[in-house]
């Protein structure tokens, strides 16, 4: 079928198109249904079938030929280290780690928070939770104490799991001080630790942090527990535009339905192929593309423990890829930016046979052009941007490769993916015509996969996404619709930036900041930067009478940011000034401090309060007045 006749098919008849996917899983009892709606209105995909999603990952597998095939390869040149995993053996290091997991109390629908670096434990500990019906939630550990500490009380998790450490390039981070700290900020004081011992980092157990690899050794094995599709599988957390992270809801049925049919409609990848998500199992990204989907799908999935550059050069990416004959490739543009920054030319391209390598894909921000353009140059590989979001756990709008291969248009995500019906709406909720920018919406229902609710919190769930424009879910991102059906993202309209494909909340940024006690009120709005798309910058008013000199007030603004949110935040620039512009109402002008601080052009709005003080912060970046 082609694009057009799967998308008219997922949009007119989606009960038939989504259970004729579903009948590609091995269901222990079928879904008779596709789409329900529970008490609060919430659109639930499969509701009745039963199931269970390690099972679909990895023992249908072993009963069905690739019991002895390449499921996970872990690839470390931080740890200096390569490890690989069959069906098998990735079935049954998950069958005891979820015996483990069982001994120490947890049950299907307990809560698992995990704080883990990129090891293969991280993979095995999320199918473990799986398969007791558990629900996991995995904290990045580029996240401080306290971004732990929040999600820690909201998921309030029987069991936390974690490793002695992180590496981070040459650097070792110790994650005990900070799981420490963040229970005792949670007033988690009792939750059992079970720590993955490495041998970077050394750790000394006791009644509550537990040794990870001894208790495994001494767990018997688990089964998969029959789960509900509509059952959760996992919480992730995601920056909204308040200090409190919302907790997407990922459910069993839709999830793995969607994971399997994107596999082999967006990706073009058969069973057996290998796919490498060049992430994070901190992100979505991770979560779906280097866990669940390949390995739901039949795939050989790597996890890839270090940098695009510097681990050891900027042909990392090439290596891998030629090393383990990876077929599709998904990165974010920043890590294709930061190589192309080391290798400009494309040099160290050139090492490596990359003849196994079909499709690049991209995703996590905008794909400049320029950058589309040097991967494809260099590489000389098709290269496929697709817009998603962890709401949607999958791609909204792409290329459907597995359907037919649409031409690329530069700045374009391509096109709506079957079962999104996409669409740009005006301020009243009206929609506009082709070419028209306005916020990008996506008509109820999501299709499977999607998050049916926020964790503990229906309420943030219909404020954030549902209320603005009733019938639609809210992106919060901005774009247009071309008079081909392309679809351009443009970036967010709300307070959330995206620093090296990392989404973060200036909002929480700035309750951070306004929490000194010498500032009086603060902005921090996202600005340019080359490589990482953008970083933070921060606009600082100072209480009057503080003794601190400026820099040492940025200085600490900087430290606290990063003890508090985390180094992934790269707040790292701040100006003192003596006022922040606003509209007479009071809102502070964040779209003329965007311009500004990226140099562009700006009309100073009409509603301004106070023209001087725009004057004034411009005087101050002419000079190069950021504090560092
Ligand atoms: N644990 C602890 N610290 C971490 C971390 C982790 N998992 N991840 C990042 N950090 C720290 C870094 O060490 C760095 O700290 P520093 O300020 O002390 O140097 C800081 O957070 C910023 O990290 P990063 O954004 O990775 O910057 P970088 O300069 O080290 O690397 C890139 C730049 C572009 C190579 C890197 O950002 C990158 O690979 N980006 C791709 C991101 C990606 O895949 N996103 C997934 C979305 S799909
Ligand atoms: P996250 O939830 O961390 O995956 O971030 C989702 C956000 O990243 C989206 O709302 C967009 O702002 C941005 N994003 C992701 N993919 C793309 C893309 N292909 N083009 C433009 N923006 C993107």
């Amino acid at each position: 079928m082609s694009y057009q006749q799967q998308a008219d098919h997922a949009k007119q008849q989606p009960e038939q198109f989504w259970l004729e996917q579903a009948q590609q899983l091995a269901w222990y009892s079928p879904p008779e249904q596709a789409l329900s709606q529970d008490e609060h209105g919430n659109y639930r995909w499969f509701k009745g079938g039963s199931m269970n999603t390690a099972y679909l990952a990895l023992d249908y597998h072993c009963e069905n030929g690739r019991a002895e095939q390449t499921a996970l390869i872990y690839d470390s040149p931080v740890a200096e280290q390569k490890q690989q995993f069959t069906y098998a053996q990735l079935r049954d290091e998950v069958s005891s780690t979820a015996g483990m997991l069982a001994a120490q109390g947890v049950t299907k629908g307990d809560r698992v928070v995990l704080y883990m670096p990129m090891i293969p434990q991280a993979a095995i500990a999320m199918l473990a939770c799986a398969r007791l019906g558990a629900i996991h939630s995995v904290v990045f550990g580029g996240f401080a104490a306290q971004e732990l500490a929040v999600r820690i009380d909201d998921a309030q998790p029987k069991v936390i799991l974690t490793a002695s450490c992180g590496l981070e390039g040459a650097k070792v981070i110790n994650y005990m001080p900070m799981v420490s700290l963040a229970l005792e900020q949670s007033q988690q004081m009792t939750t059992p630790v079970l720590v993955w011992q490495r041998p970077q980092q050394a750790v000394e157990f006791n009644q509550q942090y537990l040794d990870w690899q001894a208790l495994q050794q001494q767990a018997e094995p688990a089964d998969c527990v029959p789960v509900d599709a509509t059952d959760p599988l996992y919480i992730l957390y995601t920056s909204g535009t308040t200090g409190k992270p919302k907790g997407v809801v990922r459910d069993n049925g839709g999830h793995a339905v969607a994971m399997n049919y994107s596999m082999q409609a967006v990706y073009n990848v058969k069973p057996g192929d290998v796919f490498w998500a060049a992430s994070d199992v901190g992100w979505v990204v991770g979560h779906s593309y280097i866990v669940y989907a390949p390995l739901i799908y039949g795939c050989t999935t790597i996890l890839y423990e270090g940098k695009p550059v510097r681990t050891p050069d900027a042909g990392a990416f090439w290596r891998v890829a030629s090393e383990h004959k990876v077929k599709v490739l998904f990165a974010a543009p920043t890590a294709f930016r930061a190589i192309k920054k080391r290798d400009p030319d494309g040099a160290l391209v050139k090492d490596y046979d990359l003849s196994q390598l079909q499709d690049i894909f991209m995703a996590g921000e905008r794909l400049d052009p320029p950058t589309l353009e040097w991967t494809i140059n260099k590489t000389d590989k098709p290269v496929t941007d697709h817009w998603w979001q962890t709401e949607t756990g999958w791609a909204i709008a792409g290329n459907p490769l597995g359907l037919e291969r649409m031409p690329v248009k530069a700045g374009s995500a391509t096109k709506a993916l079957p079962g999104y019906q996409v669409t740009i709406l005006d301020e009243m909720g009206d929609e506009c015509g082709p070419m028209a920018q306005g916020f990008i919406a996506i008509k109820l229902p999501l299709p499977p996969g999607c998050l049916p609710t926020v964790w503990g919190d229906q309420a943030r769930f219909e404020s954030a996404y549902l209320k603005q424009f009733p019938g639609y879910y809210v992106s919060g991102d901005g774009g247009y619709i071309d008079e081909d059906d392309y679809l351009f993202v443009m970036g967010r309209i709300d307070d959330v930036i995206n620093v090296a494909g990392h989404r973060l909340s200036t909002g929480e940024m700035e309750e951070v900041v306004g929490a000194h006690p010498a500032v009086a009120e603060c902005a921090v709005i996202g600005s340019h930067d080359d490589l990482k798309g953008q970083v933070p910058f921060g606009l600082v008013v100072l209480k009057d009478g503080v003794q601190q000199s400026e820099q040492e007030v940025s200085k600490e603004l900087v430290q606290k940011v990063r003890n508090e949110i985390g180094p992934l935040a790269c707040f790292k620039q701040a100006i003192i000034v003596q006022r922040l512009p606003k509209t007479r109402s009071g809102k502070i002008l964040r779209r003329t401090l965007r311009q500004l601080a990226d140099g562009e052009e700006y009309a100073i709005p009409s509603t301004i309060d106070d023209p001087a003080s725009l004057g004034e912060i411009e005087e101050l970046m002419r000079q190069g007045r950021t504090m560092i």
